[in-house]
């Protein structure tokens, strides 16, 4: 009657998949307990970390949870407790770890009626109340584990991509909030041809080097023409950390989901914790708090 459940962080866009890459981070994310009660509906009794609302209308934790009884229809409802360790607005998946626990969660207690793209879209409802869109790139890998591609939302469709296995996540989050809206609205609306052309052979190649290991090609396909170059005004010294990275044996560096966090892929565990250093060394610097992870991608 009672589940207490590790909800992932996870980065998404991977540099060149905008809103359809992602992957699941192994050793940061919230905690969460679910339990039934008798009383019918969506009961948000503790929130631990930050301050979140606790109107289950307001919150995605109980917007998703409450998409998911609207359909299931349980004679009984849950009582949600959220313990948030990963920070509102960092750029590795806060609001899509909320949205997408909390239905796994009850999705459990019920029998496990759904499967794993039917849980994802109930999360997308609550994601939505975060971002301002249905998007499932942070939600999918945190159900899923390991990469996934979101092929569509509508209908939700996500395939879920093979991990090599030395494969490691360098994250850099210096303390400044941007709003997943925000670094959406500045996005131009149409883009170059030649630009296009350029992002969609990254991605396909990045999904080609996951299938047969290569490193080589994962490195060249790490790339972003789209995004990245607009985002990253709103990230300080970008540019600087990025460089320290790759200088440092980086296969790839890019900005994290909407950012400001910052991630780095490496191949060994040693390379991805020079890459830790190399981006401390930059933001020490400076007078910016930040924060670093460094992850077996899970
Ligand atoms: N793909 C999304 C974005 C992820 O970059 O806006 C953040 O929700």
């Amino acid at each position: 009657n009672e589940i207490k459940i590790f909800s992932p962080a996870t980065v998404a866009n991977v540099s060149c998949g905008f809103d359809v890459l992602g992957f699941c981070l192994e050793t940061i994310g919230d905690e969460m307990v679910v339990r039934k009660t008798d009383k019918k509906g969506i009961f948000i009794t503790k929130i631990e970390g930050f301050d979140l609302p606790f109107e289950a209308e307001k919150n995605v934790a109980g917007v998703s949870a409450l998409a998911m009884i609207a359909d299931a229809k349980p004679d009984f409802g849950f009582e949600i407790e959220i313990y948030k360790r990963i920070k509102p607005g960092s750029g590795i998946g806060s609001s899509s770890a909320s949205a997408s626990g909390c239905v796994f969660a009850i999705n459990e207690l019920l029998g496990r009626p759904y499967n794993k793209t039917q849980v994802t879209d109930f999360a997308m409802k609550g994601e939505a109340l975060a971002s301002g869109s249905e998007h499932a790139d942070n939600l999918a890998p945190g159900v899923f584990g390991g990469f996934t591609l979101v092929k569509s939302t509508v209908p939700l469709e996500v395939l879920q991509l093979p991990t090599p296995k030395d494969l490691y996540a360098t994250i850099i989050h210096p303390q400044i909030e941007i709003k997943t809206a925000d670094a959406r609205a500045i996005l131009p609306k149409t883009f170059p041809l030649q630009d296009a052309i350029t992002q969609w052979a990254n991605v396909g190649s990045f999904v080609h080097a996951l299938h047969t290991n290569d490193y080589e090609l994962l490195k060249r396909a790490l790339q972003d023409v789209i995004v990245e170059p607009h985002r990253s005004q709103l990230i300080p010294f970008f540019k600087e950390v990025k460089s320290a990275a790759l200088n440092n044996g980086a296969l790839g560096a890019g900005i994290s989901g909407a950012g400001p966090s910052i991630y780095a892929l490496s191949k060994g565990i040693e390379n991805a914790k020079n890459v830790e250093k190399a981006m401390r060394a930059v933001y020490s610097e400076t007078n910016i708090a930040f924060e670093t992870h460094v992850s077996k991608i899970n």
